[in-house]
């Protein structure tokens, strides 16, 4: 029986734990997948600490994990010859709350196939900051000779979004705490600290003002974006819902495929970086850890070998 981790009550990391599942059988249009890598987000550690309890009733055992990278090991029923999906290709992509796990089942129309150059640990961090941070870029109209401010540029959605938005042709300017600028110098952007006089800071650095802001921590980053460009419908947010009914900013972070296989294509070639942290699939209660320190640069990665 493969191994997955759930939590059964909400709470600290320490409610995270195995459960033993039954092999997933593929259906039509998907594949069984084993998998060897899931990124961790901000949102599994918000799901477990149960900020999304509404009105209904929980059910426990509840799973977590909406990307991952692994290998085909069985495909369902009236799969077409053609397909580029197979029993032994190598893919990455995302699913709802079940990639802590060895093995899962998913559709194959959302997988993309894992280049060989790309370490598994990048590849399960991929799929969910690349689609948010690209299709993010998109909703924001990101092109070339823009100047674009990415808010928490050093975690995973901001690591591949000042990176994107450099291969749009785009000026990036990013927050992070000092000890990441040297960082953010070599992913292209120009750093900036957060905190008191940020809106100064950036203003000095962009003269000639800033075209499109991506927020990915809310408050102080909207306020700034709101001072520093002049289109609202330009300023995207993740995370400040409040923002986005108070200010008309957009919320930004829809999936793509199309979106998916850019990202895969430009890791495929070596114009992405994306560090990771990795921990064992056992010790995922210590992934959520590192994650909600909200100091990460780039990933956090379950490693299921
Ligand atoms: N990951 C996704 O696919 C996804 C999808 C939809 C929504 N979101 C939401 O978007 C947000 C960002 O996600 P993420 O995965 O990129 O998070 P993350 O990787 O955990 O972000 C960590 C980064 O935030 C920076 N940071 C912390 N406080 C900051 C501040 N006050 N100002 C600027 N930067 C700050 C840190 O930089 P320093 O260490 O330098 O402080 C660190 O590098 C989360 O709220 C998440 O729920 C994410």
């Amino acid at each position: 029986m493969p191994t997955a981790i759930g939590f059964s009550r909400f709470g600290a990391p320490e409610v995270l734990h195995p459960l033993q599942i039954e092999t997933p059988c593929p259906g039509p249009g998907q594949a069984l997948v084993r998998v060897r890598a899931a990124g961790v987000n901000p949102v599994d550690c918000k799901i477990r600490r149960g900020d999304f309890t509404g009105a209904e009733p929980e059910h426990f055992p509840q799973r977590l994990g909406n990307e991952f990278a692994g290998t085909v090991v069985a495909m369902g029923p009236d799969t077409p010859a053609e397909s580029a999906i197979a029993v032994g290709t190598d893919v990455l992509g995302s699913t709802a709350a079940q990639a802590y796990a060895e093995s899962l089942v998913v559709d194959t129309e959302g997988l993309a196939v894992k280049p060989p150059s790309v370490p598994w640990e990048m590849a399960g961090g991929l799929p969910a900051a690349g689609q948010t941070a690209r299709t993010a870029l998109s909703r924001l109209e990101v092109g070339a000779g823009d100047v674009v401010l990415v808010h928490a540029a050093a975690g995973g959605v901001g690591t591949l979004a000042v990176q994107l938005a450099g291969e749009l042709g785009a000026q990036v300017i990013g927050t992070a705490s000092e000890a990441n600028h040297d960082y953010l110098r070599r992913l292209g952007a120009a750093p900036v600290r957060y905190g008191p006089g940020l809106t100064e800071r950036v203003r000095a650095l962009a003269p000639e003002g800033v075209d499109a802001a991506l927020d990915l921590v809310g408050g102080e980053a909207v306020i700034t974006s709101l001072a520093l460009v002049r289109d609202r419908y330009r300023i995207g947010t993740t995370v400040d819902q409040g923002a986005v009914a108070e200010h008309g900013v957009q919320r930004v972070g829809g999936r793509s495929h199309a979106a998916l296989q850019e990202v895969v294509d430009l890791a495929a070639a070596d114009r992405l970086t994306l560090p990771v942290r990795t921990f064992p699939l056992g010790d995922a209660a210590s992934a959520h850890r590192a994650v909600e320190t909200g100091h990460v640069r780039g990933k956090v990665i379950l490693t299921v070998y």
